[in-house]
């Protein structure tokens, strides 16, 4: 069925850069497809390196007005920016849905949590506040104020192809920065969408510059940004893999980056958890998006006096959910993005069997009646998890749980840290002694505490270790994005 909008014209195929809409300039095109049934619907720029250069260009230009103008000012149009996403949440969700995968009432969801960081920001423009340093010695003046970077190149995934890109494009802009983006290439049609909204907003020519391109194609587009001097900062959201060749990439240039890699969330119930919120907890941090997201718990750590019980609970609520198209109302869980994504779904199962695992449900792919697609998967618990499986090392992105009983405090700290990755972690507990000792020990950078909902616009979101640096959101996500200037005024006596 070909997609309805409200707004026909919020679907979008051509790249914009500095205001216009235009094709790239080998007048390439790839596919968009729809995951849920795998056929193309829309097709959009494969753009090369010509286009990124463009790009950057119209953000170079554009950067000395935008910068001049007053937080006000700013604040003003990013506050416009964020009522027309408002006003065009329906379009919005549907183009989600339709690349993505996710069921409308999740992409419904994203459209406001990717608008509130819009808003956040727009608030935020008008507090980026410098400092006054008491002097050291008489007759000096000793200030701090705070400026935007400059050309921010934002990289952004596809797996919240709207709130990933607002919570980067947001903070820039109300820094007073210009930016050049390219969203992943699963997910491109949503961007565009947004990046018209911005243009109607009244965001200048050349503020925002949007180019797409195929997986072929990508490192080129974003090497061109690496190379060019005048791209002062790097934002990312993705592999662990991609984050680091670009920061051996920013070297040349020293551009600031901020990196938001990959996760594999430590998700622990202790004996005296409430075993039923535990459950609920769990549920909404491994399902949202069919587990395709960063803060998804991977390794799930149960006490082994609650083991069986939280076994039980957590199957039953598992078995339950409904797996169909973001065309079907009733759905909870949409398709995998890809193939790759299931195939790697697909291995980390058969691995965790291999490696002594049982499947208490799902387990397998799932071929829907009436349904094209091929990249839906059940939505598993595995039991009797071990170190040595692959999904207790590696991010599995797909809706699996991986049950691995322990039977003490410190094992299970040590095992929940035994990863490269930090992003995030879980932990149910009741005793308060032990749930400050525990949300000190453990190594990441969000921790949730009886509470599997953590992501917010006014709270700090990023990693450590090999998830990467950087926060989004909250007021230490603007910071990102600006320097810090020193004016030091002599000659007062
Ligand atoms: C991500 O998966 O990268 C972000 C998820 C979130 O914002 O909660």
């Amino acid at each position: 069925m070909p997609l309805q909008l409200i707004r026909s014209e919020l679907l979008c195929s051509e790249n914009f850069i500095a205001g216009r809409w235009q094709s790239a300039a080998a007048a390439a095109h790839y596919d968009v497809v729809d995951p849920a049934s795998g056929t193309v619907f829309a097709h959009v720029p494969d753009s090369g390196p010509a286009d990124a250069r463009d790009a950057a260009d119209a953000a170079a230009a554009a950067f000395g007005a935008w910068r001049a103008r007053s937080a006000r000012e700013r604040a003003q149009l990013l506050k416009r920016w964020h009522a027309l996403i408002q006003a065009n949440a329906d379009d919005l969700a549907r183009l989600i849905s339709s690349e993505q995968g996710k069921p409308l009432a999740e992409a419904r969801g994203e459209v406001a949590y990717g608008a509130s960081y819009v808003e956040w920001f727009a608030e935020e423009a008008v507090r980026a506040y410098g400092d006054m340093i008491p002097e050291p010695v008489r007759g000096k003046k000793l200030m701090v104020v705070k400026e935007p970077v400059g050309i921010v190149a934002a990289v952004t995934p596809w797996n919240f192809p709207l709130a990933m890109i607002a919570r980067k494009i947001a903070p820039a802009l109300a820094a007073g920065c210009t930016v050049v983006a390219k969203p992943a290439e699963d997910t491109p049609l949503t961007a565009l969408a947004l990046v018209r909204l911005a243009a109607e907003a009244g965001i200048p020519d050349g503020v925002i510059n949007l180019v797409t391109a195929s997986r072929a194609q990508t490192p080129a587009v974003v090497q061109a940004w690496m190379d060019d001097g005048r791209v002062r900062k790097v934002t990312f959201t993705g592999s662990t893999a991609v984050g680091k060749m670009l920061a051996r990439g920013a070297a040349d240039t020293l551009k600031k980056l901020s990196l938001e890699l990959g996760g594999n969330a430590p998700f622990i119930v202790f004996e005296d958890a409430d075993i039923d919120a535990a459950v609920d907890g769990l549920m909404a941090a491994k399902f949202r998006n069919g587990g395709q997201t960063c803060v998804s718990p991977n390794r799930v750590y149960v006490q082994r006096s609650v083991y069986d019980l939280f076994a039980a609970r957590l199957t039953a609520r598992v078995a339950a959910l409904k797996v169909g198209p973001a065309t079907d109302p009733e759905a909870q869980v949409g398709p995998m993005i890809n193939a790759r994504a299931i195939e790697k779904i697909v291995q980390h199962v058969g691995d965790a069997l291999a490696h002594g695992g049982t499947v208490l449900t799902g387990g397998e792919r799932l071929r829907l009646a009436g349904v094209a697609g091929t990249t839906f998967f059940a939505p598993t618990v595995i039991g009797d998890a071990c170190p040595d499986m692959r999904l207790a090392h590696e991010e599995t992105f797909g809706p699996v749980i991986a049950l691995f009983p322990f039977d003490g405090e410190d094992e299970v700290v040590a095992l929940a840290n035994d990863t490269p990755y930090g992003l995030a972690s879980y932990f149910y507990a009741s005793d308060l002694a032990r749930v400050w000792r525990v949300a000190e020990r453990l190594d990441s950078g969000i921790v949730g505490i009886n509470e599997g909902a953590l992501a917010a616009e006014a709270a700090p979101f990023g990693g450590v270790k090999e998830s990467g640096y950087g926060r989004e959101g909250s007021r230490y996500g603007l910071d990102d994005y600006m320097h810090t200037k020193y004016l030091c005024m002599g000659g007062l006596r």
